[in-house]
């Protein structure tokens, strides 16, 4: 990764933050980005000093507002010619219904309009480079039907479920992306479960009524073990992001095991597909 300009979005915890770890010490130049200046320096501290790299930059702004989407995309075109990697790692789940700053559901704010808008402020610099990728992360278990009459739980909002519907909606605007744009591979993985403060955040009550008796096993799960599950998730990114066997492949779905697996049936909808991102197109105001 000598020479490779990467941006990990939310790298400065979790797997992001392994994930900007393990390229670092590749000899990438690697951009983190975060909400807070406090953990962000932190973070870069940290990892110019695990890799020894010290060409590790950061920055500021919370992607649930488009404002600070297009702001991070102006302050990394001022600084870099070009992007080699984007990994839209950062995700939301959240435990209620909350609207964002331009008044849309957070998760999909989150999960779905920042990573799309990104991607798309970013084109100019992802196309000067000779091989350029974007890296997208979906959750855990995929529905089996993306509801697009609730995208936004316009009509019901039900925890990790509205998370993993805002996840299938990302997967399928991105595997759209990577249709209508050739200059540049975009692909998604599944990092599989990690202790992060996002799986240490969940609640009982965001769990489906039914799969509550669970929630204890859950927790026993994710409970904190020194970022050991976080790297190990961070492997799948770290894989498309430098891995000569994915080069020039795009439109794929990777699990797990960084594997090449079938995309869920609602991605491969067309008509849903369209619809979608015109939907998303229209909320990021990119018309
Ligand atoms: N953990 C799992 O088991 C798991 C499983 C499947 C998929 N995933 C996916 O993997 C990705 C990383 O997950 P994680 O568990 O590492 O998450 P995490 O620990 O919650 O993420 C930490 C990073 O995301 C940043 N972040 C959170 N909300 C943000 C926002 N609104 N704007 C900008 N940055 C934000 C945090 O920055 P601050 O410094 O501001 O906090 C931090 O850098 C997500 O897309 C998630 O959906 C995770």
């Amino acid at each position: 990764m000598q020479n490779k300009i990467v941006l990990i979005t939310g790298a400065t915890g979790g797997i992001g933050k392994q994930t900007a770890l393990a390229l670092a010490k590749m000899g990438a130049q690697v951009v983190i980005t975060g909400r807070s200046k406090l953990s962000g320096e932190a973070a870069v501290a940290e990892i110019k000093q695990q890799s020894g790299n010290p060409k590790i930059d950061l920055l500021i702004g919370d992607l649930s507002a488009q404002i600070n989407v297009r702001s991070l995309a102006e302050q990394f075109k001022v600084k870099f010619d070009r992007l080699d990697v984007l990994i839209n790692n950062a995700g939301l789940t959240s435990s209620k219904k909350e609207l964002t700053a331009d008044g849309i559901e957070s998760n999909f704010a989150v999960n779905v309009v920042a990573p799309f808008l990104l991607t798309h402020l970013l084109m100019d610099s992802l196309k000067a480079s000779s091989s350029a990728r974007v890296i997208n992360l979906m959750g855990g278990d995929v529905p089996a039907k993306l509801d697009m009459d609730n995208l936004q739980s316009e009509h019901s909002f039900d925890g990790l479920n509205t998370y993993s519907q805002t996840k299938l909606a990302m997967m399928a605007v991105m595997y759209e992306f990577s249709q209508r744009e050739k200059g540049v591979t975009i692909n998604v993985c599944y990092p599989g479960q990690a202790s992060t403060n996002m799986t240490r955040s969940v609640t009982p009550d965001m769990f489906p009524r039914a799969m509550r008796f669970i929630f204890p096993l859950y927790k026993f799960m994710t409970r904190a073990d020194g970022d050991k599950s976080a790297a190990k998730a961070s492997r799948s990114s770290v894989y498309l992001a430098s891995s000569a066997e994915v080069e020039g492949v795009s439109g794929k779905y990777f699990d797990v095991n960084s594997k090449m697996a079938a995309w869920p049936a609602a991605v491969l909808n067309t008509v849903t597909r369209e619809r979608l991102w015109s939907t998303v197109e229209q909320l990021s105001r990119l018309k």
